[in-house]
């Protein structure tokens, strides 16, 4: 179904297409979820990622409640003087942590409590953040310091006499992360995945594979449900067993991963459920129903079909509701009513080469040999070419935008012109003329932020390697009256 799908989608005309679609979301449910078994829920799913630590603990309280000693000295004095509860929220918002908006928690949304007052990351550290000041479950975490927090964690270690972790150990010799939200995960798991068999059996002595360091936006999780393989180069499928990737720690051993394997089901489930979230702020519709018809023109063919905005801006349109509806409630809502799943080979989409040159076709392949695909049973595409059309269900809420978050805002995709080369967003602003992160558009890093190795992560530097904002130069076709009226219509979806 899902390959006639493709195939017809690619010259058939709209009606067709949403009709297969049709007939697609309105299969039942055990045709589109994951092999399920019965005990699997979201629930349990966001359970177990925010009560059961899966890795070794990064802190504890102790050095939690210290960081702030490590800041420069206006910071830290404020910090020294405010409240335990105040001096908490200073700390969770230095470094891109949230509390946990459903209750009071121990440590924060991002990290899991572990024994002895422990903070193990979890999933959340980097797919968990807030857009305009508000929580999102699944929204990448853009305000994530992970570089940072981890040097400091280490510099209140070694004055409290506390033993190092991998994390501490790891973050002298590869980077982690070199610009706020933004992490080197990728050569993480690639090196991670470097020293086992295919069965996860641990090797110490391997050879390192060729790095290229570099940093990724993360992917939203509301995605999840739309696609067959995973990452911004498409390679991976998708199953619950590809979401333990993160948790190759030498401790955790092949037993581990079959231990586990029943608690990812659930986590998956959770990822499953996550709805794309609503645009909160006006919308003018009759602009957006003009960009409706624009961006099915010069757009779905690689991105997808999603539903016209209605008129009265009631949910979806009726035809639509009845196409939409089965995967929307079962699956977590989503505008989304058909996705190609498109690939588009470098030389077309021309945005920044280093992460699909970095993971490599053997890297790729030997991926395709373990446990994670069930060895090979589930086939990866070692040489992909290009980067992935994604989902733009939720998009408004996903800025910075492009697979290295360059460009910071919507308005910016539609023009390659106008991506700024250097920029600075403040912390919870919202542009909502230009529709994604506020942002201060540099001409350089001031001289105490530059010569500040920890200020400087606040920048985003469009020239450094890895972080370009160039390519999909597609929406500079269209007229600036078109997109205006594309962008309104993006806030819908
Ligand atoms: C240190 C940051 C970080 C952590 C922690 C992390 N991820 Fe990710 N994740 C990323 C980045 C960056 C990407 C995008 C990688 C790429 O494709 O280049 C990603 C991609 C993914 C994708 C692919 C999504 C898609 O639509 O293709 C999934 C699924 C995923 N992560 C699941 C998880 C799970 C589950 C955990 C916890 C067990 C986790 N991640 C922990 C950074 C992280
Ligand atoms: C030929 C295929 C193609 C066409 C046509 C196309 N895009 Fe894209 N688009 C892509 C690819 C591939 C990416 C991912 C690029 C990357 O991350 O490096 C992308 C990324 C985007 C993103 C960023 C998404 C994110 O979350 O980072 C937006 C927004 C977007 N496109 C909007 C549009 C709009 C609007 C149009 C029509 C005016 C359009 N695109 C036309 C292929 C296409």
């Amino acid at each position: 179904m899902t390959g006639l799908l493709r195939r017809v989608g690619a010259g058939a005309p709209l009606f067709l297409v949403l009709m297969l679609g049709a007939a697609a979301t309105l299969l039942p449910l055990t045709a589109i979820a994951p092999a399920a078994t019965p005990a699997v829920s979201p629930e349990r799913g966001f359970e177990l990622l925010t009560t059961k630590p899966y890795l070794t603990p990064d802190f504890d309280d102790e050095v939690f409640e210290r960081l702030h000693t490590c800041w420069e000295p206006e910071a830290r004095d404020a910090a020294a003087q405010a409240s335990p509860a105040e001096r908490r929220k200073l700390t969770l918002a230095r470094y891109g942590l949230t509390e946990h908006p459903d209750g009071p928690r121990a440590t924060a949304l991002q990290y899991t409590p572990a024994d002895g007052g422990g903070w193990a990351m979890n999933c959340m550290a980097c797919h968990t953040g807030k857009v305009a000041g508000q929580v999102i479950y699944g929204a990448p975490n853009t305000h994530y310091l992970l570089q940072t927090l981890t040097e400091d964690v280490r510099a209140v270690k070694f004055a409290l006499g506390k033993k190092f972790t991998h994390m501490d150990k790891g973050s002298l010799v590869y980077p982690l992360g070199g610009s706020v939200g933004t992490t080197n995960a990728v050569m993480f798991g690639h090196i991670l995945l470097a020293f086992r068999d295919p069965d996860l059996t641990f090797h110490a002595d391997r050879p390192l594979p060729p790095l290229t360091h570099h940093d990724e936006d993360a992917i939203p999780f509301w995605h999840y449900k739309h696609k067959t393989r995973l990452y911004v180069d498409n390679f991976a499928p998708r199953n619950h067993r590809a979401l333990m990737q993160f948790l190759l720690i030498p401790r955790n051993g092949p037993d581990k991963f079959n231990a586990w394997e029943d608690d990812f089901r659930n986590i998956e489930a959770w990822l499953l459920s996550l709805p794309s979230p609503k645009y909160p702020y006006a919308i003018d519709r009759k602009l957006a129903a003009h960009g409706y018809t624009l961006f099915e023109r010069r757009c779905a063919e690689c991105h997808g079909n999603y539903r016209a905005p209605r008129a009265d801006g009631g949910e979806v349109a009726a035809a639509d509701d009845e196409r939409s509806d089965a995967r929307g409630r079962a699956l977590g809502y989503s505008s989304l009513l058909y996705y190609p799943e498109r690939v588009i080979k470098l030389e077309e989409i021309g945005t920044d080469p280093v992460r699909l040159q970095a993971m490599r076709a053997e890297g790729r392949a030997r991926y395709g040999e373990t446990w994670f695909t069930f060895f090979g049973a589930e086939k990866v595409v070692a040489d992909p070419g290009g980067y992935l059309a994604p989902p733009l269900d939720g998009v408004w809420a996903s800025a910075p935008y492009f697979h290295n978050g360059s460009v910071p805002t919507l308005a910016e995709v539609l023009t390659s012109g106008d991506r700024p080369k250097l920029w600075r967003r403040s912390v919870d602003g919202y542009d909502q003329t230009r529709v994604g992160l506020e942002v201060e558009r540099l001409a350089e890093i001031p001289p105490d932020d530059r010569s500040d190795a920890r200020r400087k992560r606040l920048y985003f530097d469009g020239s450094l390697p890895g972080k370009s904002p160039a390519g999909h130069t597609f929406p500079d076709q269209l007229n600036a009256e078109e997109k205006r009226a594309v962008l309104e219509y993006l806030k819908t979806l």
